[in-house]
């Protein structure tokens, strides 16, 4: 690649994994991220955002599966000064389950400051960053509100597991993920979307479908031995690596190990799981 095409490409604040997606995500582009439970999916979004930040972009994390305390927490904990990331908090609170409010209801409700303010917030107890129930349609109005408000450069959305296992039918969310993934792509945002890994029965989702790449992050025992791995399964329009490379979590964030190979016997239990890295 030329260097001018390099410089088109979003740094994910990651240098090994640039080097692995041949300079960074392209821009505007919506990508899925899917791994296993602390693989280190949420610490790679927070590489992602504070890049921009260094970049001087507006950058927005939603948070569905944890509370905003719980990311900044951990944002902290590597010592960035993680202050001007923008969170929209949609995280349901447990009697939300059951019970889904009018859209506009929860559009208005809305929860969203940085993680400086919100710390503010959170120290006078500020019912704000109480948050609605939550679906689908209902993130997406949410995500145009803000829009509405403010322009983005980079989006995180953390994670749409419990969205999926709030139990929409599979029409609806095929709908419905359609729709999200048009209205990103309208914006031009460039976008990180946290998945689950799938089943081996699981039909094929139609949010893999439509990113325009795949990363995956995985974390496994192999000999009571803990390893993290990190590969490119899809990069449309890009040429990456397609080795499996092994990752390092410390307090400074993930280091991706783009020249370095796993143990063989980690790679064939990798090659066994599904789907194949
Ligand atoms: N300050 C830190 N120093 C070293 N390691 C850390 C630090 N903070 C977190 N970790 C490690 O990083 C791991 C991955 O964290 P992260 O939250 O990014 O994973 P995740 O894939 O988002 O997990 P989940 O599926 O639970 O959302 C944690 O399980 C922990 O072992
Ligand atoms: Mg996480």
């Amino acid at each position: 690649m030329t260097s001018a095409g390099k410089r088109r490409r979003a740094s994910t604040g990651i240098e090994g994994l640039d080097k692995m997606l041949d300079g960074g995500l392209i821009p505007g582009r919506t990508y899925i991220l899917m791994g296993d439970h602390g693989s280190g999916k949420s610490t790679l979004c927070g590489h992602f955002l504070m890049e921009g930040i260094k970049r001087g972009e507006e950058v927005l994390y939603v948070t569905i599966d944890a509370p905003p305390s719980d990311i900044s927490t951990s944002f902290i904990g590597y010592g960035w000064d993680a202050g001007k990331i923008t969170i929209l908090n949609a995280h349901p609170r447990v009697r939300d389950y059951k019970a889904r409010g009018s859209l506009i209801e929860v559009a208005a409700q809305r929860s969203v400051s940085t993680i400086s303010e919100m710390s503010d917030k959170e120290k006078g107890n500020n019912q704000a960053l109480v948050s609605p129930d939550l679906s689908l349609p209902s993130l997406q109005l949410m995500l145009q509100k803000e829009f509405e408000s403010k322009a983005y450069d980079r989006l995180v959305i953390d994670s749409i597991l419990s969205l999926r296992m709030l139990g929409a039918e599979e029409v609806q969310w095929e709908i419905g993920i359609n729709s999200i993934f048009r209205l990103l792509a309208e914006e031009g945002l460039t976008t990180i979307i946290v998945s689950d890994i799938p089943k081996q029965y699981d039909n094929i989702r139609p949010e893999f479908i439509l990113s325009r790449g795949i990363i995956r992050m995985n974390r496994l025992v192999v000999a009571g031995k803990t390893y993290r791995a990190i590969s490119a399964q899809k990069m449309r329009g890009s040429g990456h690596d397609d080795q499996v490379r092994p990752v390092k979590i410390t307090s400074h964030g993930i280091t991706v190990e783009a020249s370095k190979v796993l143990p063989p016997e980690v790679v064939t239990q990798l090659a066994m799981s599904f789907p194949k890295p």
